[in-house]
């Protein structure tokens, strides 16, 4: 019997993976999917989860994986398989490593499922969604990358420590390669409706935004052996709830530009409207020229590393 419930695979099922499959679960999306490469480990995740479904009031059904016939027709597929990053890695020194992974991956998912929706978390992320989306052959409202929502919850969450606010008040928007040429958009950020710049100094504005840059290495420098993952597998749900829920919001995500802010066959990080049939709408801002040079400054960066995934895949 085929279930009108949708279905979630996530591909990894190590710290991000397993955080998106408890809180997709947690919010009743849809039945989930586990997949990992290590025998027993997605197994045990899921069986793990599936038992706090009584106490948790969700009724999913958890399957933990080894075999991608598993994730058949699959609505959404996440993919987190790849290696986190160490104290003093680049996400860029993961580039070689990881995309042969999320190429292995792709591959398998276009096996099983049709036209999926596929959010890309593996870093470094802007090449790997390019990998996923050369091979998948979907169309660009269809692959798409999670950075921008974790980096402007990062932004949300520093500007309300700052004010001594509550960071459900404060929204964000950061543009840009999920790098450190990332752009946090101190303009479009407000404390209820008030941009920032009319309730803190240029000083201490800036000195939040370079922590916005630099949120992914802090976690990585305390926790010394891995990255974090509670902040990015919200994240992740968020994007996959403004889906299944078709509720149109406007989110920044890692998005494949034909022209929008300039440029032209890489995937970047812009406001989107995603809903339903996933990116539905790109956002363009008007940007002032100082905003405009450092998006232009990330997005030469993106433009090396989707150059290098480019050449794995002429290898190929
Ligand atoms: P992790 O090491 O805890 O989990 C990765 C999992 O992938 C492991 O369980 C591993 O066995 C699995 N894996 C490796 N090769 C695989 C394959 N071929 N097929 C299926 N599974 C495979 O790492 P974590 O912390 O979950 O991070 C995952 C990725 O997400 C990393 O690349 C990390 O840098 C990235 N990340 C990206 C963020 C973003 O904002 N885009 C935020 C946080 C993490
Ligand atoms: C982060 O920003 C590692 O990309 C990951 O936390």
């Amino acid at each position: 019997m085929s279930s009108a419930r949708k279905k979630i695979t996530v591909v990894g099922a190590g710290q991000v993976g397993t955080t998106v499959a408890q809180l997709a679960a947690y919010a009743n999306l849809g039945d989930i999917v586990l997949i990992d490469i290590v025998p027993g480990f997605p197994q045990g995740k899921a069986l793990d989860l599936q038992e706090s479904g009584c106490l948790q009031a969700f009724d999913s059904l958890i399957t933990g994986t080894n075999d991608y016939a598993d994730t058949a027709n699959s609505d959404i597929v996440v993919i987190t398989a790849g290696l986190p990053r160490k104290p003093g890695m680049s996400r860029e020194d993961l580039l070689a490593t990881n995309a042969k992974i999320v190429k292995t991956v792709t591959e398998q998912i276009m096996k099983y499922s049709r036209n999926p929706i596929i959010i890309v978390v593996s870093n470094p992320l802007d090449a790997m969604v390019y990998m996923a989306k050369k091979v998948s052959g979907l169309g660009k409202d269809r692959v798409f990358g999670m950075a921008g929502v974790l980096d402007a919850a990062r932004l949300r969450t520093f500007v309300a420590l700052e004010l001594g606010c509550s960071q459900i008040d404060v929204d964000a928007m950061v543009l840009g390669g999920h790098g450190d040429s990332m752009v946090p958009m101190p303009r479009y950020t407000t404390a209820s409706g008030i941009p920032i710049t009319e309730l803190m100094d240029k000083a201490t504005i800036e000195r939040l935004v370079d922590r916005t840059r630099k949120g992914g290495a802090e976690i990585v420098q305390l926790l010394k052996n891995g990255s974090a993952f509670m902040a990015p597998g919200a994240s992740v749900v968020k994007m996959i709830e403004a889906i299944l829920h078709d509720k149109q919001r406007i989110l920044p995500c890692t998005v494949y530009l034909e022209g929008e802010y300039g440029w032209s066959g890489i995937f970047f990080g812009v406001p989107v409207k995603i809903g339903i049939h996933g990116i539905e709408k790109v956002i363009e801002l008007r940007l002032t020229e100082e905003e405009q040079k450092a998006l232009d400054a990330s997005a030469e960066e993106v433009k090396k590393t989707i150059k290098e995934v480019d050449a794995l895949l002429g290898k190929s």
